[in-house]
């Protein structure tokens, strides 16, 4: 703790020697700075522009490096920010990469969009990117970000938020590396915020995103959406829960490509999931309703998978990504024997958070299961090969016993004879 402060002290002096008006926070954003480049070229061949204050204001704004394309800062726009959206859109009119954290916060702004240049956002691991109680956001804006190296992004708390409006984000990368997914959390929204089905369809294409915590429900289908209610032939869209049971017509789940609901298969006689030959999502949203912080702990799975005695092959032709606010979104429950390779196969190929689950297992359990049975079977084969050797040294060992009786009986019969 003493060691920590000293060295923390010690920043501190050294800033204070070197750059006069940094601030605290910017000295523990420093070596993720450093280690990004900040203030040389950065590897696009760009000098990365330093912005050296913790909050953006009418004060400060003068000193953000409006020329450059690569900008390090810790952006806080908070409840004390004097500045129109136009002046800030100026101000970070040439901004492409921010490299550190993104904070919008207590604001009257309509939107973000004075930051829609911006391409990526690349926070460390003491960073995220938030946008909460901005009262007047009626949605983000941020039209060009495609990418964003962060461990979450959490919006929340915007009563007027309609839509997000984030159309070309295709890619996260966790920051921390021993993340495997980077959290995209919307909680605390009134029933005007919604998401549509093209929003959803992006975000699950985004191989390293958590769908899990998206408190929120689907907009009202267009036409364009062209989205059907229940299966039907040629449909590619469902809004709604599917069942299949031992009546459904398989047909017509083959052109489904997209369930916004979830899916149960049940009772059935089917042998593989080929007829679900082009889905490729199921993503119910909503279910965990009225639950605001951890709406995981009581959201309905995405699949459900249960009593269909034949099934066996357990791959899914063209399934990519689910996503629900339960725990395990996946489970398997009275279908044949899934063995843990199976199991391991789909929890990677879904690129899930938490894996599925076989008759309440994970799969990780279900290898340490079939280890034990191999281990049991061969404590039985052991077992029962002591007691075969014992018997048969019992057996040799009664039957050279009798041949010495019978041996000694003949001799004293000889005797007898005398
Ligand atoms: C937002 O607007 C409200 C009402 O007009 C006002 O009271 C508040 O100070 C404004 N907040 C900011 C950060 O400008
Ligand atoms: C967004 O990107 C497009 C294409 O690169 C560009 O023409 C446009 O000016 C960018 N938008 C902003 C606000 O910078
Ligand atoms: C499905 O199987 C369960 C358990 O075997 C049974 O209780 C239920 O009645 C079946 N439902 C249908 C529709 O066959
Ligand atoms: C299982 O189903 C998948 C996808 O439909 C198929 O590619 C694969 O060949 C099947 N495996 C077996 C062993 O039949």
């Amino acid at each position: 703790m003493g060691l920590k402060l000293l060295i923390l002290l010690a920043l501190l002096c050294d800033f204070g020697a070197s750059k006069e008006n940094e601030t605290p926070k910017f000295a523990s954003s420093r070596k993720f700075f450093e280690k990004k480049h900040c203030g040389e070229i950065h590897p696009d061949k760009e000098t990365a522009c330093i912005f050296n204050y913790d909050n953006v204001l009418r004060s400060t704004i003068g000193f953000f490096p409006t020329h450059c394309s690569v900008v390090c800062a810790d952006l806080f726009i908070g409840k004390d920010c004097d500045l129109t959206e136009e002046e800030l859109a100026l101000a970070f009119k040439n901004m492409k990469r921010l490299i550190g954290g993104l904070t919008i916060s207590g604001t009257n702004y309509t939107s973000a969009k004075f930051l829609a240049g911006l391409e990526s956002i690349d926070t460390g691991s003491e960073q995220n990117i938030l946008f909460e109680d901005n009262s007047e956001m009626i949605e983000i804006g941020l039209t060009n970000l495609t990418s964003i190296i962060t461990d979450g992004w959490l919006i929340s708390s915007s009563p007027k938020m309609k839509t997000l409006n984030l159309p070309n984000l295709k890619y996260t990368t966790p920051a921390e590396s021993e993340y495997t997914h980077v959290e995209l959390w919307i909680e605390k929204m009134e029933p005007n915020f919604c998401i549509t089905f093209d929003e959803m369809e992006q975000f699950l294409n985004i191989r390293k995103a958590d769908l899990t915590n998206i408190a929120a429900n689907y907009c009202e289908p267009t036409p364009e959406d062209d989205i059907c209610t229940k299966p039907a032939k040629g449909c590619t869209r469902i809004l709604g829960d599917v069942e299949i049971g031992p009546d459904s017509d398989l047909n017509a789940m083959k052109s489904v490509e997209a369930i916004f609901g979830t899916l149960t298969i049940k009772n059935t006689s089917i042998e593989s999931l080929n007829f679900l030959e082009s889905l490729k999502y199921v993503a119910p949203l909503g279910t965990g309703s009225g639950f605001k912080r951890f709406p995981a702990l009581h959201g309905k799975k995405a699949v459900i998978i249960m009593n269909n005695p034949y099934l066996s092959n357990y791959t899914f032709p063209s399934l990519k990504k689910i996503r629900s606010e339960a725990l395990h979104q996946i489970v398997f429950e009275h279908n044949r024997y899934m063995t843990p390779e199976q199991c391991i196969r789909m929890e990677d190929s879904l690129y899930m958070s938490r894996g599925p689950t076989v008759d309440g297992n994970t799969c990780v359990l279900l290898k340490v299961q079939s280890l034990k049975i191999v281990e049991q079977s061969q404590m039985i084969f052991l077992v029962a090969s002591i007691v075969i050797c014992l018997m048969l040294l019992l057996g040799i060992g009664t039957g050279i016993f009798a041949r010495w009786c019978i041996r000694n009986d003949n001799e004293y019969q000889q005797f007898d004879k005398y």
